[in-house]
């Protein structure tokens, strides 16, 4: 047997010669630093579920009918009558919430050991660009169960772009290919998300590894593993301080894999719409122009963004401001790496201010996630009585919204102005044993 595989073997490689180089260059011969820690699980996580978003839309538009007549009860078609519908259906409503905690999770990672910074600005652009073209492909999937929000999450979302002077209005318009969403919008949106922006994403992706894997990845301590001692080993190409990423961090990142199967199965099989945070309540309703839902608010992921955008106010009789806001704070990520210019990478080194800076970075997102969601209106006045709720609630998301800028400006003069004490980096890395 061993024989016919090897024939089998040679017979690929004499015909195309360049390919167990490239498996050995990603894989076998790919030296990661020997100290990665739980947070370097979310980047093949982050692989596991695009994966699954694939294999299950495939299955999702077999049946799936895209127009505004029949979307809704193509739906509900799937979930009642196709063999195993249901179970596609969760894994996919499931698989877009669990991407975003994923993603949040694996961008925090490059936040805290510093990973943007050169010499990988260009990851973390990539990483940049794949969050965006996320954020459309999950928008655009909401729409298309042609439920009461996705119809009026369409409409709100589309409607920003009204806010732009001059060409606003025609563009709604040109977007929405009609008055309304209706058919036009429906069909465009399941063109995109089926097949677009999927085919986007994964060239991003390779994009993105590609991009690492010439720099090779970072670390929790912020050691540059083919700079420095070189140890035992005898090249930069096998640093002292790495090791293979097949099998070592394969066989690793399957564990991971393991515990993250067993939270995603848990939440498919008895909570999928997970309180309705994963999928509303207002979606079970089919769209109807005439009724709009009482707390018109996107998917928990989009909160944090949205609550930014509805606390800015209008100014010089001008709307627009919310959504250079909301976009502001997404393009200040991009600009990261130029904005925190301090040497040292890893949190474990780096000066109190910044671990104090990143907390309340943290803290500011998931409260403006939370007066997004609505969750301040419903607990202000639980907690504080008969109070001005609306009050108290933009004072709370102004305040959170000013942190989450004062991030950026404070990194920016923190980093420039020597205002940083760092601690001494280690030469190599270090390890628990
Ligand atoms: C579909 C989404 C994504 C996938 C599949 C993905 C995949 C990966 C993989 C497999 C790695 C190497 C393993 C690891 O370091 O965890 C990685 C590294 C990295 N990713 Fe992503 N990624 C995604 C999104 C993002 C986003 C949104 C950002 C940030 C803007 C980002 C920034 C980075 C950075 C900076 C590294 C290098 C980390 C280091 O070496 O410390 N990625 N990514």
């Amino acid at each position: 047997m061993a024989n016919v595989f090897t024939r089998m073997g040679d017979w690929v490689n004499e015909r195309a010669p360049n390919m167990m180089p490239a498996y050995r260059k990603h894989m076998t011969e790919y030296y990661a630093p020997k100290n990665f820690n739980l947070w370097y699980y979310f980047g093949s996580l982050a692989l596991l579920v695009l994966v699954n978003q694939i294999v299950t839309g495939i299955f999702l538009t077999m049946n799936y009918n895209p127009s505004a007549a029949g979307a809704f009860a193509s739906v509900e078609y799937i979930m009642r009558d196709v063999e195993w519908g249901w179970l596609i259906r969760y894994m996919h409503s499931t698989g877009a919430s669990l991407f975003f905690v994923v993603v949040f999770l694996h961008m925090f990672r490059g936040l805290m050991y510093g990973s943007y910074k050169k010499p990988r600005e260009l990851v973390w652009l990539l990483g940049m660009l794949i969050f965006l073209v996320l954020m459309a492909e999950a928008f655009m999937g909401y729409v298309l169960p042609w439920g009461n929000m996705s119809f009026w999450g369409a409409k709100v979302i589309i409607s920003l772009f009204g806010t732009i002077p001059v060409i606003g209005g025609t563009l709604v318009e040109w977007i929405m290919g009609d008055y309304l969403p209706a058919d036009a919008t429906l069909n465009r949106f399941f063109a995109l998300h089926v097949i677009a922006l999927p085919l986007v994403l994964l060239l991003l992706v390779v994009l993105h590894i590609a991009a690492l894997h010439e720099v090779g990845s970072n670390n929790p301590d912020g050691v540059e593993i083919k700079k420095g001692p070189k140890g035992n080993r005898w090249d930069a190409l096998k640093p002292a301080d790495g090791i293979p990423f097949h099998p070592y961090y394969t066989v690793k990142d399957l564990v991971g894999v393991g515990f993250f199967l067993m939270i995603a199965a848990f939440i498919i099989f008895f909570a999928p719409t997970f309180g309705g945070w994963f999928l509303e309540h207002d979606n079970f309703i089919p769209a109807n122009n005439l009724a709009t839902p009482a707390h018109i608010k996107p998917v928990w992921y989009f909160t944090p963004f949205y609550a930014i955008l509805r606390m800015i106010p209008s100014f010089l009789g001008q709307a627009f401001w919310g959504v250079l806001a909301m976009f502001g704070a997404i393009a200040l990520l991009f600009a990261l790496p130029w904005i925190d210019v301090g040497k040292v990478k890893s949190i474990r080194y780096r000066g109190t201010g910044y671990k104090v800076a990143l907390g309340l970075f943290v803290l500011s997102f998931i409260m403006l996630g939370a007066v997004g969601a609505g969750v301040t209106a419903e607990v202000i006045p639980e907690w504080f009585g008969d109070v001005d709720v609306t009050f108290w609630e933009n004072l709370f998301g102004r305040l959170m919204t000013l942190v989450y800028f004062g991030y950026f400006v404070f990194l920016w003069l923190y980093t420039r102005f020597g205002w940083e004490t760092t601690k001494p980096v280690p030469e190599r890395v270090t390890t628990h044993d």
